[in-house]
């Protein structure tokens, strides 16, 4: 394909979307022709599966759960980012495969094979040019954003986000052109670090072919 397909991956609150803005100017200003899309959703139907994913007062069940995390992948990936890289666009998405292993899997306790069997039909075989995982210390967990957690929730929680973290570590030292950034350091030091990463796999080539 023409394009380049960059995922940001995390857990919640690790810098992702404000990674992703930066980036996204970054390579606008370069003169780049880049499309910045999220899951679940990145589709007005797949926006619609990411509704019930995110509703706290439904009831779904992991298997389900993680399903319809496929259905969504599934449509935004035949809908948007494969059409966009055939038309050789810089797609920023952020999540994609590996928050699934890594949330579904490693931190839920769902089959791993079967995660990556049906990552594999929802994204038609579609792997990122550049995936690149922002992992934080726990201790910035609560602080960041406007989240307020109860003692017992917190401990709770803890667990889930250790063992996803976990995974992720586990997953990007399986995966190729996979990175893991230190999501503690500042905003610009990381955007630095992720241009780097950008200019290694040639993904800003795409830029000055655009601009010439
Ligand atoms: N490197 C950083 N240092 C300190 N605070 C940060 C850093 N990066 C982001 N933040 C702040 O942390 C909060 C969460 O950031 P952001 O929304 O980018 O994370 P996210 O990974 O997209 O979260 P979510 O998983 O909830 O979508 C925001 O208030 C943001 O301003
Ligand atoms: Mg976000």
């Amino acid at each position: 394909m023409k394009g380049k397909f960059i995922v940001l991956e995390g857990p919640d609150r690790c810098g992702k979307s404000t990674q992703a803005k930066l980036l996204y100017n970054y390579l606008l200003e370069q003169g780049a022709d880049v499309v910045l899309t999220r899951e679940p959703g990145g589709t007005p139907t797949a926006e619609k599966i990411r509704q019930i994913l995110l509703e706290p007062e439904l009831d779904v069940r992991p298997v389900a759960e993680l399903l319809l995390y496929e259905a969504s992948r599934a449509q935004h990936t035949q809908e948007k980012i494969i059409p966009a890289l055939h038309e050789g666009k810089i797609v920023i998405c952020e999540r994609y495969t590996m928050s699934t292993a890594a949330y579904q899997g490693y931190a839920r306790g769902l089959d791993l094979k079967m995660i990556e069997t049906l990552n594999k039909i929802a994204t038609t075989g579609l792997k990122p040019d550049l995936t690149l995982v922002f992992l934080m210390s726990d201790k910035y967990f609560s602080s960041r954003g406007e989240y307020l957690f109860s003692d017992r929730l917190e401990r709770e929680d803890k667990e889930f986000r250790d063992n996803m973290r976990q995974g992720y570590k586990n997953l990007v030292s399986r995966t190729e052109n996979a990175y893991l950034l230190d999501a503690d350091t500042d905003v610009d030091m990381i955007h630095h670090k992720v241009i780097d990463l950008l200019k290694a796999h040639h993904i800003t080539d795409l830029c000055l072919s655009v601009k010439s």
